[in-house]
């Protein structure tokens, strides 16, 4: 459980700011509402004092706490601002503390989340992506706002995040291993290829993806600009972009044609190594068969592939799936891929691999790092294996 203070500003998406209330005190956190007075002229005060876990603050000066703002900018944990109006986020890249948001948010040294939420031409205002720029650098967590419908039935980028996308954020913001990727360019490569048989049938593996997924999503919440090279389409999620590939080969011109700029790569995909030689344009027909033969020939080695063809400083993540001697074949794909970390899973133990949403894995890098989580969600093995990596760039 954490301490959260959910500031509200006054914009329309103040009514979804109850939503997030929600989901932060489905999580368990313990959460003070702080509205700007004129948040209470989208939604009343009441309303938040009703769900959270205790009366909404909207003054500095209607309690009998002399000092509410260094109270709560002292013991929150986390301060999560959505609707951020422009107004806010100037006042808290300029120093204005004159109101009990802005002034609890200057009384704090806690994290601060921002969901932006205005009308396009706003958003776009040079004043406020400097205000934006200046609030990134030093450390507060942007979700960039959605395209969708704004005020007054116009549409366009501006829309707040949704809230549970927002909670997405304040979830990898509270870990400890928490950091600040924007700025990194990183491109995640997810789900399991498909090989063609015909026009109908493949050859496919059992991945869900879902680790590729975690990986984009708190590198993303950590500001990381995210490619998601992926075999399965997901849900939009703010700084990630989705390519979306099939086969091996598709995947592998993807991943080259992407890995340009980046600063790290992850190949969490499960590559098929063998692809049918020959692809028959029409259905093969059952007929009066009663076996038939596929004849299979090799794929390239996606990963391998990249780092052999590396001429800068970009990190490389690969992953090992694994039904024996685990250890033993970690070492030699750390070194035969030519990777800086390797993630490696024993897929036959029971909550591991492929379609589930935990994982049991080691972890080698190239540095000598060594560590082994059993039986967590993939986004912990996702946060753990990117704090790595930080450290790496810090070292390199
Ligand atoms: N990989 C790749 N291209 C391939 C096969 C694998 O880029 N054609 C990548 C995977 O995405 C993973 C790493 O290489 O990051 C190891 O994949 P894995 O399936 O464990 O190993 P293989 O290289 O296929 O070796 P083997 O099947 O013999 O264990």
């Amino acid at each position: 459980m954490a301490k959260i203070v959910l500031g509200v500003g006054g914009g329309i998406a103040a009514y979804k700011a109850v939503y997030l209330l929600r989901a932060l005190m489905g999580e368990g956190h313990f959460v003070t509402p702080v509205l700007t007075e004129s948040a209470t002229k989208f939604v009343g005060s009441v309303t938040f004092s009703a769900l959270a876990s205790e009366k909404a603050k909207v003054s500095l000066f209607e309690d009998s706490d002399a000092i509410p703002h260094t109270h709560l900018g002292r013991s929150a944990d986390l301060i999560c601002i959505a609707p951020a109006t422009a107004d806010i986020i100037f006042k808290l890249a300029n120093g204005v503390a004159d109101d009990i948001l802005s002034a609890t948010v200057m009384a704090s040294k806690a994290q601060v989340v921002l969901a932006p939420a205005m009308h396009e031409e706003m958003w776009d205002n040079f004043a406020v992506q400097k205000n934006i720029k200046a609030l990134s650098d030093a450390g507060y967590m942007i979700v960039p706002p959605a395209h969708g419908s704004l005020a007054a039935g116009d549409s366009g980028v501006g829309r707040m995040a949704e809230p549970e996308v927002i909670a997405t954020f304040v979830r990898f913001a509270l870990v400890e291993e928490s950091v600040n990727l924007a700025g990194k360019k990183i491109v995640v490569s997810a789900g399991g290829t498909r090989e063609a048989i015909d026009p109908v049938r493949f050859i496919g593996n059992r991945s869900s993806g879902k680790q590729g997924l975690a990986f984009a999503k708190v590198a993303a919440c950590w500001g990381a600009e995210v490619v998601l090279v992926t075999t399965n389409s997901v849900s939009e999620f703010p700084r990630v972009r989705q390519v979306l590939v099939s086969s091996a080969d598709e995947m592998s011109e993807a991943m080259h044609s992407e890995r340009a700029h980046a600063d790290l790569v992850v190949m969490a995909a499960a590559v098929s190594d063998f692809r049918v030689a020959s692809f028959s344009s029409s259905k093969i027909k059952r007929e009066v068969r009663t076996n038939m033969t596929l004849e299979l020939e090799a794929n390239l080695d996606i990963l391998t592939s990249l780092t052999s063809s590396e001429s800068g400083d970009c990190i490389y993540i690969g992953f090992a799936a694994e039904t024996d001697a685990l250890e033993e074949n970690l070492t030699k794909k750390l070194h035969s891929k030519g990777v800086d970390i390797i993630v490696g899973n024993d897929v036959t133990k029971p909550g591991a691999g492929f379609d589930t949403d935990t994982n049991s894995v080691t972890v080698l890098s190239k540095l000598g790092d060594r560590f082994s989580l059993e039986d967590v969600s993939k986004e912990a093995v996702a946060v753990k294996v990117l704090a790595l990596a930080h450290t790496m760039f810090e070292r390199s």
